[in-house]
């Protein structure tokens, strides 16, 4: 038996859900940059669910199903306002879901209607989630979410309570897109691998959560906004980068185990990033993201991924920069929820080996005899 360090190249499950071939992302075999252009978050929703596209009917339904179940409960509001002060959005996320399965009385219920329920409701109430915490935290009350708005606006509204502009509705709309799913990552496996015990599907969508927070997954986005930040301006790009590759530090927001010639998402989230700054007046972050891009590419040959260009983006759009981790989270549910969905369908357990490299035929020293 021998191990392959990262589980590179291998393959570990059968999905129908989405897809990367040479270099090309589909969400149930359509191309994510047509998902991207022409749709809504909620039809991803509902093709990443069931496998194909909603008809008119299909998507008012769900959108009736999601504005019935935005709303958090009392008790978890409660305990979003219990939380110790400067706590990490994404433990503060962690733990408000593994509440909020503590108030879900088919919590515990297996079969697969209550759990395309659990489902909607997971992707429904993460949104209010976020923006709950973010106002609570700032000594706000948190604003009740509102009927027939799509989850994009309804999450800028909560967030601000006020009416987002046409503009950052679209934007984050399309963020949300290309966020939703990505094939077997770290965090959809840990939700598999979780599932995959028969354990419910807020436990997998914990463990998602635990595995997007680190830094080599969805806690990119928000180290690259910290990088931008401490260079500062432009003219400092340069030195930075140098210094920081010529010492072997990697550079947040570059490179991808699956992509060698570049992230498709991430030339949506350029070009958002440009029409956001030009529309704003400040092209300050997206000059010195383009500028840390084409040092990067030209000194180690890496590209931006999803997170490189996602961080000016929020930023332009007013969001704390602890909140974009949480955000990815928001639209990812959908595709976790998915991928739970699919593996309890046929499900087998998730058991790998390892190859042992530690010491044979040690003996036990009795405790007084050890050093
Ligand atoms: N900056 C500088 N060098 C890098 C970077 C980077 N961002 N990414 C990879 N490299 C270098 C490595 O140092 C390594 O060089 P070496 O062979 O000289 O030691 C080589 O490229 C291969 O890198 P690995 O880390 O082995 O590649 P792996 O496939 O294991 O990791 C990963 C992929 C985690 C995405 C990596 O590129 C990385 O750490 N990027 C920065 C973090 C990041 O942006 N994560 C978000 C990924 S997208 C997502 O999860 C949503």
């Amino acid at each position: 038996m021998t191990a392959t360090k990262g589980l590179e190249g291998i393959v570990a499950t059968t999905s129908s859900i989405s897809s990367i071939i040479d270099g090309v992302l589909t969400y149930r075999g359509i191309n994510i940059d047509e998902l991207a252009e022409k749709a809504s978050f909620e039809e991803v929703v509902y093709l990443l669910w069931f496998g194909k596209l909603p008809n008119r009917q299909e998507l008012n339904d769900l959108q009736a199903q999601l504005d019935q179940e935005a709303a958090l409960p009392a008790e978890v509001i409660d305990y979003i306002k219990s939380l110790p002060n400067g706590v990490h959005s994404m433990a503060a996320l962690r733990s408000i879901v593994s509440t909020l399965a503590l108030y879900d009385p088919e919590a515990g219920d297996m079969d697969q209607a209550s759990n395309v329920r659990k489902a909607i409701r997971l992707q429904a109430q993460l949104p209010t989630i976020v923006a709950a915490f973010a106002r609570i935290r700032q000594g706000l009350e948190p604003l009740a979410p509102k009927k027939g708005e799509s989850i994009a606006a309804n999450f800028l509204y909560m967030l601000t309570g006020e009416k987002p502009e046409d503009i950052a509705v679209e934007a984050m709309n399309k963020a949300l897109i290309l966020h939703a799913d990505h094939e077997l990552n770290a965090s959809t496996f840990a939700a598999r691998v979780t599932v995959a015990t028969l354990s419910d599907i807020y436990s997998g969508v914990v463990s998602a959560i635990g595995a997007l927070k680190g830094p080599l997954h969805g806690g990119a986005n928000e180290q690259v906004m910290a990088m931008l930040e401490e260079i500062g301006s432009p003219e400092k790009v340069q030195a930075y980068i140098q210094d920081k590759l010529n010492n072997k530090v990697k550079i947040m927001g570059f490179g991808h185990r699956v992509y060698k010639n570049g992230d498709p998402r991430a030339k949506h989230l350029q070009a958002m990033s440009k029409q956001l700054g030009q529309l704003t007046g400040d092209l300050s972050w997206y000059d010195m993201s383009t500028q840390i891009e084409e040092l990067v590419t030209g000194m180690k040959g890496l590209k931006p991924n999803v997170d490189f260009y996602s961080a000016s983006v929020y930023t332009t759009l007013g969001i704390p920069r602890d909140l974009f981790t949480p955000i990815f989270a928001m639209s990812r549910v959908s595709g976790w929820t998915a991928h739970i969905l699919e593996q309890y369908e046929d499900n087998r357990l998730i058991r790998p080996r390892a190859e042992y490299v530690g010491p044979s035929n040690a003996q036990y020293i009795v405790l007084e005899d050890r050093v």
